[in-house]
């Protein structure tokens, strides 16, 4: 499977962006994360425009916890979306790229005043109120600013998604959101409704994550709408946004048949037409949070491959054939969080059929396996290997574990490659870590003083 401009040059290398990944390699060293920038803005545009097509009062935030750097808010911005951030440090990088603070969604399940401050101060455009705590922390806030604060409501529409456990959010049992079934998603906008410094723009919900199928967002699209019916009964206020969230999935192997930006815009809209008919409401905005349908195939890990080994199982076919990398869970903790699965390509001989069945491992002091047996062409040591699909909750999930370094970050396009966030040093390993004064001079404890401060007796 070839993604975005990924292609197969004539020395039959893998090529992104025009670029020779094993140039890249070379280069900028691995593990290096590869993004595809013609990929990222195509996927902006034709998601825009499918859903200009079928609805359009509608608006396009990326989520930003997918893969968020100051570069890629300039892509999103140009490409005329919006942003969700979800936390203080989101929101701070975009704000220093620039980001139009107007522009930006501000999430999270338990925002802190500073998260708030900030946002209310810079005026983002929107701020999603998740529990009953943060409805009066804000309202004191926005008080004491002066500010009146555009907020919607994130209920949980009680769907459960057919994706993995741990990325489903839209079930009444979450710990996200206002639950409507029990009544307090209707107490909460009531609350928002009344509270003079705030001001009720509409709803918002996310029901899961890498879905491959329209069904659960078609379903909440319909409790969305029910609901807005509901507040306008009881309130007589109408909700003029609806935030559905992201969710949209991606191929991460060659069986993955996500549906496309266009049928999913069509599935979503229908919906939301048909039942806004139904309950005879005003069109609302359509708000959506797309993070991993937007940048998830238009990245690529590369790696250089270390030791390879065959060792005996008890299972067909008798062996098996551990492919080292040299990172890992560091740079890719979603197979040991998720069981998500990879597909890779050997980038230096791209055009050698995928033969031969491997394990690829990292090289984390755990079973950090990658991508459990996979086929790819004969593989040597010193060989690249290409992870596709690593665009989302790769690095944005990165870790310093082992005190691995974190990878560098390059955006390639046309033939040009730019560094877009710099590998991290060893020195940046330890630029927090403080040793208190008290353990500065080398103390040994006696008993190993004593033994190593003795001279070794000489003997005859
Ligand atoms: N909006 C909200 C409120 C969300 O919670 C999320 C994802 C999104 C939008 C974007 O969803 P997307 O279009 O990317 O599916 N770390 C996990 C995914 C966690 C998603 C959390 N929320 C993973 O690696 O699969």
């Amino acid at each position: 499977m070839l993604l975005g401009t990924q292609r197969v040059n004539s020395y039959g290398h893998l090529e992104i962006g025009g670029c020779d990944t094993t140039w890249l390699a070379d280069e900028f060293g691995t593990p290096l994360y590869v993004l595809d920038e013609a990929a990222i803005r195509a996927n902006c545009r034709s998601y825009r425009t499918a859903f200009e097509s079928c609805y359009p009062q509608n608006r396009i935030c990326y989520a930003g916890k997918a893969l968020l750097t100051r570069a890629i808010c300039k892509i999103v911005q140009e490409e005329g979306f919006n942003l969700d951030v979800a936390a203080l440090g989101e929101l701070y990088t975009a704000l220093s790229a620039g980001f139009p603070a107007r522009s930006i969604n501000l999430h999270g399940n338990n925002k802190s005043s500073e998260e708030l401050e900030l946002a209310v101060s810079k005026r983002v455009g929107h701020i999603v109120l998740d529990n009953f705590l943060e409805i009066e922390m804000l309202r004191s806030i926005a008080r004491k600013g002066y500010r009146r604060v555009n907020v919607l409501v994130r209920v949980t529409p009680g769907i459960d998604p057919h994706t993995h456990k741990l990325i489903r959010t839209g079930q009444a049992d979450t710990k996200f959101g206002f639950n409507i079934r029990d009544g307090a998603a209707l107490t909460a906008v009531r609350q928002v409704i009344a509270a003079p410094e705030l001001h009720f723009k509409g709803i918002h919900c996310h029901v899961g994550s890498q879905l491959l199928e329209t069904d659960a967002q078609v379903q909440a699209v319909h409790i969305m709408v029910k609901f807005m019916h509901t507040i306008r009964q009881h309130t007589g206020v109408t909700a003029g946004e609806l935030n559905i969230g992201g969710g949209l999935g991606v191929r991460y192997i060659e069986s993955h048949r996500p549906p496309s930006f266009q049928e999913y815009a069509e599935a979503i809209t229908g919906e939301l037409i048909s039942a806004l008919n139904r309950y005879k409401l005003p069109y609302p905005i359509l708000v959506q949070e797309p993070g991993r349908s937007i940048i998830g195939e238009t990245g690529t890990t590369l790696y250089t491959i270390g030791a390879i080994k065959t060792v005996p199982i008890k299972s067909k076919p008798g062996h098996r054939t551990y492919v080292a990398v040299d990172g890992g869970m560091s740079d890719n903790p979603r197979p040991q969080l998720y069981d998500a699965v990879y597909q890779a390509i050997l980038a230096d001989y791209a055009d050698r059929p995928a033969e031969r069945i491997v394990t690829i491992a990292g090289k984390h002091c755990e079973t950090d396996i990658l991508i459990w047996d996979t086929l790819i062409a004969e593989p040597h040591t010193g060989d690249i290997l290409a992870v596709q699909t690593t665009g989302a909750y790769n690095f944005s999930m990165a870790s310093n574990y082992n005190k691995f370094q974190r990878p560098a970050v390059v955006l390639v396009n046309e033939g040009q490659a730019d560094l877009i966030v710099a590998r991290e040093s060893l020195r940046d390993l330890i630029r927090n870590d403080r040793i208190p004064d008290r353990l500065k001079a080398t103390r040994r404890t006696p008993a190993i003083s004593a033994r190593y401060s003795q001279p070794e007796p000489i003997r005859s």
